[in-house]
């Protein structure tokens, strides 16, 4: 949306690309005020009035600079100093409440010519820096559309008026930029990294490469690298050189870090370290690939990003059949283990069936930042090239998790027996979840980490304190505090002992073993000694029964349902949804059962039967804490009540379920009593027969609030529905089921997805 520029006489000093691509872009904007220019060629000014692009010029400044209104200063950062003194001198006669701005490519040196040339860097000066260029110069190459979708910052200091930093952005937004803020230190840092050093290397490597072949001969057989490399050591050589002298500090600080960078990848090569060098490229070509997808927004965090922006929504039709042989994507919970296990072992982890959602592609991403080589995914395929116990990197910044509580409560196990500092940060979402219970125990065992008020994310943990073992009593069932402290076990001097209240997932123990660690049981407690390695051992990850268990109740509900739903993992400790459903009279069958690196998988064959409410056993709970949203919805489609109890650990997950799947059966008229720790559901049953696909419910508008699983509960529901379900904030499906549109279509769910760019 481009603004108006409310100004009667824009005065642009500096004749060139910039500034007059400034004038180009304004006409093109349609601003009806005058455009003067001052610039010291002649020739310069007298083309800009016949591009059309100024009203008129001189090459004096006190003959332009009557009744301007903006100043904007577009001369090479040396010659600053010089027109700004002069500017200093005849300002007065320009309009009053004139506002100055600039377009130097480095501010701390333009600040401190500001400052001499005025006394001080005036209210009315806004510093700025259009981020936009070409290697051509002079105003014949002015582009109208130069700033289109560009950034331009702007530095404003503490006293800097705010009605001439607003009438600023207003110029640059009728150009089409992007207008930020930044200070001025800070701008000279980023400048130095992102523009500045990537230049001096272009014309160095050019200016080096053509010294050696005096004759040029070598440019002749130069392609692809070498000119996409390059292309930038074609800029304006003295526009260069003022830079650097202007950003010196910035740009060799800059130049340091490189230089170390450069020297640490000249010893892999010349030690002939394969793996070092496969994880510097393997990571910069991952950092590429996402930064080139931020910039077209398409990668997943871009897509994610976008998606919350532009609210994603689920519209489902009622009614739809469901029948076919389908296969869920790779467990979650398995698939962030086999990343953080994989790097950890000496050796390479090769892993099939990884999930490639957000949630474990976080978790595949935190490492390849503690300088882990990780090749893929590649179609569920990852090779995960361990570094040992020891072997982890101090990440550069804080590691996101994204919606991750896996990521985040195991991580901070993994990190406390670390070296280094980490922070832990995630969504808005994560950023609500209780931390204190990992951080707790982890702080009985030495740790040091700070979270923020009341225990919550970010989690700042400081390395390099030594870790004892202990004994825990867990409070709550719950597999991430287990998991996170014999993680953090690994790292602990003795023996460290977990207690469970009641069974929960064992993944972490079953892949611990086959990594070739000891882990043991007895009764509720499990254990393990510190201070041992792990071995890289191949992984194949089942299908995710969480994700599953969507299309099993869809069918569980839906008359003349056949569904098969292939090697799913039904490991004792997930099992409690195939519990729950056989107990309220689901015709659900396993076969083809085996065991894949030791896990337990089989194909689930399931057709519909009339289902009856039930009281859900109490030990069940843990064993199906994911899949109470779901199975709220076969309970409203059951005959008679289900009673849920003990289940208060919901009320923590991604939202709170226990409120939100209420809300939402409010919405579609199901009756209900909500408890603190549960819930009981009047179902609707089959009043007109068995085999009757009469609706259970009405339609309606369902928020949910974000949670992946909510989302696909309602989108299930709407199979027994009497009116299309609208569901809000769709967008975190695919933290966990990439996919779950199409599949869900192809069994015959009629289902669409809507971006509402405003926001819902
Ligand atoms: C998980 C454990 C469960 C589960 C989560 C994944 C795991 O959480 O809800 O989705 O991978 O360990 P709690 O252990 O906190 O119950």
């Amino acid at each position: 949306m481009q603004a108006s520029v409310d100004e009667d006489r824009i005065l642009i000093v500096g004749l060139g690309l910039i500034g007059g691509s400034l004038a180009a872009a304004l006409r093109a904007a349609g601003f009806r005020g005058a455009i003067h220019s001052c610039d010291p060629n002649p020739d310069e000014i007298a083309r800009g009035i016949e591009m059309g692009l100024i009203d008129g010029g001189d090459t004096r400044l006190e003959a332009v600079i009557d009744g301007a209104t903006l100043v904007v200063l577009a001369v090479p950062v040396l010659a600053m100093e010089s027109v700004m003194t002069q500017l200093a001198s005849v300002i007065h006669r320009a309009a009053p409440g004139v506002v100055i701005t600039d377009v130097g490519s480095t501010k701390a040196a333009i600040r401190d010519v500001a400052r001499r040339a005025f006394g001080r860097v005036p209210p009315h000066l806004v510093l700025g820096h259009p981020i936009a260029g070409s290697e051509k110069s002079g105003v014949a190459a002015a582009n109208p559309a130069l700033y289109v979708n560009h950034k331009v910052i702007l530095t404003p200091e503490s006293d800097t008026d705010p009605a001439a930093l607003a009438r600023v952005r207003a110029l640059w937004a009728a150009c089409g930029a992007e207008v930020l803020e930044m200070d001025v230190v800070r701008h000279d840092q980023v400048l130095a990294r992102t523009s500045h050093l990537p230049h001096l290397l272009a014309f160095s490597l050019v200016d080096t490469l053509a010294r050696q072949d005096e004759r040029l001969e070598i440019f002749r057989y130069a392609a692809g690298g070498f000119r996409d490399f390059t292309r930038i050591a074609g800029s304006d050589p003295v526009m260069w050189r003022d830079i650097f002298i202007a950003n010196r500090d910035a740009v060799l600080a800059s130049l340091d870090d490189f230089e170390t960078g450069v020297g640490r990848l000249r010893r892999a090569v010349e030690r002939g370290d394969g793996d070092a060098m496969l994880a510097i490229f393997d990571r910069a070509s991952h950092a590429r690939h996402y930064f080139e997808s931020l910039l077209n927004q398409t990668s997943y965090q871009a897509e994610y990003q976008m998606q919350q922006h532009g609210k994603l929504r689920y519209r489902v039709t009622p009614g739809g059949g469901v029948t076919g042989r389908i296969r869920v994507p790779g467990d979650k919970s398995i698939s962030h283990r086999s990343i953080m296990l994989g790097a950890l072992a000496e050796g390479v982890t090769e892993v099939k069936g990884f999930l490639e959602g957000e949630d474990s592609l976080a978790t595949l991403q935190a490492f390849r930042e503690m300088g882990v080589a990780i090749e893929g995914p590649h179609q569920g395929r990852v090779t995960v090239h361990g570094v040992g116990m020891h072997g982890l990197k101090a990440p550069s910044g804080p590691l996101y998790v994204g919606n991750a509580g896996t990521a985040m409560r195991l991580f901070a196990g993994l990190l406390a027996g670390q070296a280094f500092d980490t922070e832990l940060t995630g969504d808005a979402s994560l950023t609500k979840r209780p931390m204190g219970r990992v951080a707790d125990p982890l702080r009985l065992m030495g740790a040091e980490i700070d979270t923020a008020e009341g225990g919550r994310p970010p989690l700042r943990i400081h390395g390099g304190k030594p870790l004892q073992g202990i004994t825990y009593d867990m409070p709550m069932a719950s597999a991430q505090v287990k998991s996170c402290l014999l993680l953090a076990g690994l790292y602990a001097e003795g023996e460290t002992r977990v207690r469970e209240p009641a069974p929960t997932r064992d993944h972490t123990e079953r892949m611990l073993a086959g990594f070739g660690y000891e882990v043991h049981r007895e009764g509720d407690t499990c254990w393990l000694q510190g201070g041992g390695k792990l071995t890289a051992a191949p992984i194949d990850v089942p299908s995710d029964i969480s994700s599953a268990t969507f299309f099993l109740v869809a069918a569980a509900i839906t008359p003349g349902s056949d569904l098969v739903l292939e090697h799913v993992g039904i490991n004792p400790t997930r099992i409690g949804v195939i519990n729950i459903l056989q107990l309220m009279g689901a015709d659900l069958r396993l076969t083809n059962e085996h065991e894949v690196g030791g896990e337990p998988v089989a194909d689930l064959h399931i057709r519909y039967a009339p289902l009856k409410g039930i009281d859900i056993p109490v030990e069940q709970v843990p064993l199906a804490i994911d899949e109470f949203p779901a199975l709220f919805i076969a309970a409203a489609n059951a005959e008679g009540v289900t009673r849920l109890r003990g289940a208060e650990e919901l009320r923590v997950k991604e939202s709170d379920r226990l409120q939100a799947m209420a809300d939402g059966l409010a919405t579609l008229g199901v009756e209900h009593t909500l408890l603190p720790d549960g819930i009981d559901i009047v179902g609707g049953g089959n009043p007109e027969g068995a085999n009757s696909s009469s609706p259970n419910y009405g339609g309606g508008r369902i928020d949910s609030l974000g949670d992946h699983r909510i989302a696909m509960s309602f989108a299930i529901a709407a199979l027994r529905a009497g009116g299309e379900i609208v569901i809000d904030d769709c967008a975190n499906v695919s933290t966990s089921f990439p996919g779950f549109i199409d599949l869900a279509r192809r069994v015959g769910l009629s289902l669409d997805e809507e971006r509402d760019e405003e926001g819902a």
